[in-house]
């Protein structure tokens, strides 16, 4: 979502600002925009529709001199993507420039309040944003004599809604700031040499640092080229103690590869590897022996296990509850986090809820993970790829996950990541509430131990894959049946087709076809079947035959060698046979690989979709 960088040093700013923006595209934007301020206090302002490459063409033509600035990758929450609604914006005076990520849930009311000012000094709202009060408000208190930093805290007092932002004053060339409240992502501050940069994540700051602070919720920044210091709810301001981070640049290059997305599908049996090593120990048989930060005593007491999440996250969390169910051996339930945390359900302490978020920051799991902690109490354990990020902060433990950043916006590594970390606590759980017997759990382990390579085949299947999109490229429907342990399946595969390949897809409980999606099948509107052999297998068959009676076009994902599925189907994609809860392993890499030359056959931005951002920090 909404990506913010800034600079302040010795060196022109706007390439840098640029080079940031181009680091965070992966968070999904529709508008660039870019402001710096020269020695004169002249303020350079750019803002464009589209990609970065169109901002970095007018900063070409228009110049941006200055070596202070701030820029903005927007995804539009208030008002279409344009030029005008594109940050940084301007108070009505000119005087004050920002940008922000997230939002200002109260804007109506603030933009009724400060129009008597604008009123009065004939002046109209720039934009159709929510954004534009933030700047009028900073304005009115500096016009009142306040400092910038006091006005910024004022403002940032007033705003409802989650919101980071970053702001300089016209007449300070010297000096930028940034606040934080809420968790509308985060605001990370990198420190140079006699030069200093904020971002949104921390991709945009290594080529420069590695050396960062994280503003906190309610924290209001000072930034100029020797430091920062930084104010929290009334303290007197202190300078925080950067920390080094071990993030590798070549980690976040594409390589040999056309798309971030098909170099992290290739990626995912190191990332399950990396995630696993030393959590699932077999002489003794033990998982998760070190790293969650909860005793067995707390897994004991445990009666039921609650999973959360959104997106791709939600269908781990799907397949999570089917492990915890039959691997732990107590009930287990999974909720879509935007919807849990409305809901009034009965809890209680002795409920465990683990909120699978790859980002960490996804606002709706954060809100359901504040709703746990305020009204029941309820353990938490947060599964993650962002050590650090905001969830591990309030859960009470956390697994994280070793994929390394995943750049492309649809989640693809972070999947099977979520789902190692699944299996591992499904494990932990059943052995710390002794319904797992020592040898159960050796052969869980020995058989997750077998999912890298289930994986390895999987990615093998990329040239079937691509064949099969060739032929349904262009089909305007899919329909994507699964059972048990592959119905999540089914639904996530669907999901990938329309997050990036933009074709309308529905992933469905087989069993389900026949009460209502059926009535949509004709020989135009292809089904994708996921049939490995086990112990739905017949039912997933009998479900094949009544599509095949409506001339739909079967599209079966099986065990390799399954001739009997083969004959059976109009097309086949053989992966290798796993055991019956590992399915997910092997057939995710190809509901992955098919959505992703459906996109690559219809000529689509598979790393970054219309529309969609990586990191969503509004509800
Ligand atoms: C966005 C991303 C998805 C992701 C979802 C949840 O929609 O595009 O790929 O699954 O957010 O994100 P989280 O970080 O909570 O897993």
């Amino acid at each position: 979502m909404c990506g913010i960088v800034g600079y302040v040093g010795p060196r022109p700013a706007a390439e840098l600002l640029i080079t940031g923006l181009r680091r965070l595209e992966y968070r999904g934007y529709d508008s660039a925009g870019i402001a710096t301020l020269d020695d004169d206090c002249t303020l350079h302002r750019h803002r464009t529709v589209g990609e970065v490459d169109n901002l970095a063409r007018t900063v070409a033509v228009g110049g941006a001199p200055g070596s202070t600035g701030i820029a903005h990758t927007r995804w539009a929450t208030h008002g279409i993507p344009s030029d005008h609604n594109a940050h940084p914006h301007a108070s009505s005076a000119g005087d004050v420039i920002v940008v922000q990520n997230g939002i200002v849930e109260n804007y109506r009311e603030l933009r009724a309040e400060l129009q008597a000012f604008l009123d009065a000094e004939n002046r109209s709202w720039q934009s159709d944003t929510d954004t534009e009060v933030i700047p009028e408000l900073i304005s009115r208190q500096l016009a009142a004599g306040r400092s910038f930093e006091d006005s910024l805290a004022y403002a940032v007092g007033r705003l409802r809604g989650a919101n980071a932002i970053a702001a300089f004053h016209r007449r300070d060339p010297d000096r930028i700031y940034a606040a934080r409240k809420g968790s509308a992502g985060g605001i990370v501050v990198g420190y140079g040499e006699g030069e200093m940069f904020i971002a949104s994540d921390l991709p945009a700051l290594l080529p420069h640092t590695t050396s960062v602070h994280h503003l906190e919720d309610g924290d209001i920044a000072a930034i100029d080229r020797d430091g920062v210091s930084v104010r929290r709810s009334g303290e007197p301001a202190f300078k925080p103690t950067p920390r080094e981070v071990d993030l590798d640049p070549i980690a976040i290059a594409r390589g040999p590869y056309r798309h971030f997305m098909l170099k992290e599908i290739h990626e995912q049996p190191r990332a399950l590897s990396d995630t696993i090593r030393g959590r699932a120990r077999l002489n003794p048989p033990n998982a998760l022996p070190s790293d969650l930060n909860l005793s067995d005593a707390t897994l004991r007491e445990i009666e039921r296990v609650l999973v959360i999440g959104m997106g791709t996250s939600l269908h781990a969390a799907m397949i999570g509850r089917w492990w915890i169910e039959q691997i732990a051996g107590i009930p287990a339930d999974f909720d879509n986090a935007s919807e849990f945390r409305f809901r009034a359900p009965l809890l209680g302490p002795s409920t465990l809820v683990v909120a699978v978020t790859q980002s960490g920051e996804t606002i709706d799991t954060l809100g359901a993970m504040n709703h746990v902690r305020d009204r029941w109490g309820a353990p938490q354990v947060v599964i993650t790829n962002v050590d650090g990020s905001e969830a591990t902060r309030q859960a009470d433990a956390s697994i994280v996950m070793r994929c390394g950043p995943e750049v492309g916006v649809a989640s693809t590594k972070t999947f099977v990541g979520s789902l190692a970390a699944l299996y591992l606590l499904a494990c932990r759980i059943g052995r710390a509430q002794g319904r797992l017997s020592q040898d159960d759990l050796t052969v869980h382990l020995e058989q997750l131990l077998t999912a890298p390579s289930l994986l390895e085949r999987g990615v093998q299947r990329a040239e079937r894959c691509s064949e099969i999109a060739q032929l349904f490229g262009s089909a305007s429907n899919f329909l994507v049946l699964g059972r048990g342990i592959e119905y999540p399946l089914a639904m996530e595969a669907a999901l990938k087709c329309k997050e990036i390949s933009y074709v309308h897809a529905e992933g469905y409980a087989a069993g389900e076809m026949k009460h209502g999606p059926i009535a949509l099948l004709d020989h135009q509107f292809p089904v994708i079947a996921l049939a490995p052999r086990g112990p739905l297998f017949d039912k997933m068959t009998s479900a094949i035959q009544q599509v095949s009676a409506r001339r739909a076009p079967v599209i079966a994902i099986g065990d390799e060698g399954d001739d009997e599925l083969a004959e059976l189907v109009d097309h086949f994609i053989g992966v290798p046979p796993a055991p019956p809860l590992l399915t997910p392993f092997s057939l995710t890499p190809v509901v992955q690989l098919l959505a992703y030359h459906i996109a690559l056959a219809r000529g689509l931005d598979i790393d970054q979709p219309r529309n969609l951002a990586k990191t969503v920090t509004v509800e």
